[in-house]
């Protein structure tokens, strides 16, 4: 089988290049190799390559810079989503899309189910649902994964952001009323060649690590599996402080809650709690640092 992956050096990317090898050939270009943002370049290289299955982990994910980069981030987040669905349709090839909790309007405490209405409310959110949308209207065989507050050992996310500042800062402030499920990359790409592998039927799929915590709540986890490991801060203290006292270009949702029982029956696995994944993944980072 011939896996065309894009992405290969973002957070679930790196994790994807490691696993798929388990399936098959991996062809899989960097930024230099093929820029994503042309995209008849990328038409070109779709079908030069033939893929049987075409993994796409590339995306627009600066959700702040979203706001202004809009043509940019549609083009990345949605055209090319399009673009790949349109040629698994006519090529009978598998597409692999990646989508996001940011598809839902983020209110109440409900977890999401893959059923509730969508809703986003900053523009990042509105092309990754516009994606969503392509890829079921094209008629090719898909597998759509929403995930959330995705981290690894790599490139910028949560946890090297508070690891960071904790070096450096005796105090922190950390929003304490967004609620939402910490999920790795590395969990992402073993879950996406299990469900590649069991030739999960085409559909979106909520994905991400089982119970929910607030920013500040995984913040204090952070730092206190951190102490396991010998990392040594000079922080003394982390206040909880609302949404409101943190502005940002782009509103985030309150509620980034999942519900992934139909993932969980589908492929009749037991996806494991954010608190499992996150020792593994400091571990994997303070070691290398
Ligand atoms: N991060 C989250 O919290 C989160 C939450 C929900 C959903 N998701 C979704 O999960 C997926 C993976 O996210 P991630 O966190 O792994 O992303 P990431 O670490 O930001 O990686 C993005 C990847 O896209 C590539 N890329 C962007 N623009 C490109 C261009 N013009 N040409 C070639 N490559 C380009 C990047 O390449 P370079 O290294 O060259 O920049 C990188 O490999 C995305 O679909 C994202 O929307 C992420």
């Amino acid at each position: 089988m011939k896996i065309l992956l894009l992405g290969k050096s973002g957070q679930v990317g790196f994790e994807l290049k490691r696993s798929l090898s388990l399936l098959g050939d991996i062809v899989a270009p960097n930024r230099h190799e093929l820029d994503l943002e042309k995209l008849d370049a990328v038409n070109d290289f779709v079908n030069k390559t033939k893929p049987d299955v075409i993994v796409n982990a590339a995306a627009w994910t600066d959700v702040d810079g979203a706001e202004t980069n809009k043509n940019l981030t549609l083009r990345l987040n949605t055209v090319l989503p399009a673009l790949l669905a349109t040629y698994a349709k006519e090529n009978q090839c598998k597409l692999v899309h990646y989508s996001s909790d940011y598809v839902y309007p983020g209110t109440g405490t409900q977890a999401w189910s893959e059923e509730s209405k969508t809703s986003p409310i900053n523009y990042y959110g509105v092309t990754k649902l516009e994606s969503d949308q392509a890829i079921e209207n094209s008629g090719s065989d898909y597998l759509i994964f929403r995930t959330s507050w995705v981290y690894s050992a790599r490139r910028n996310n949560f946890m090297k952001t508070m690891l960071r500042l904790a070096e450096s800062k005796r105090e922190l402030s950390i929003i304490d009323d967004q609620i939402g499920s910490p999920t790795t990359a590395r969990l992402i790409a073993q879950t996406t060649v299990l469900a590649l592998h069991s030739n999960l039927k085409t559909g979106v799929y909520n994905l991400a690590a089982k119970g929910h915590v607030s920013w500040h709540q995984f913040a204090e986890s952070i730092f206190t599996k951190a102490k396991l490991f010998d990392f040594d801060s000079v922080l003394e203290k982390i206040n909880a402080i609302p949404t409101r006292e943190y502005p940002t270009p782009a509103k985030r949702p309150l509620n980034s809650r999942m519900n992934v029982s139909k993932l969980e029956s589908a492929l009749n696995i037991t996806i494991p709690s954010w608190e499992d994944e996150l020792a593994d993944t400091l571990e994997e980072y303070l070691e290398k640092k």
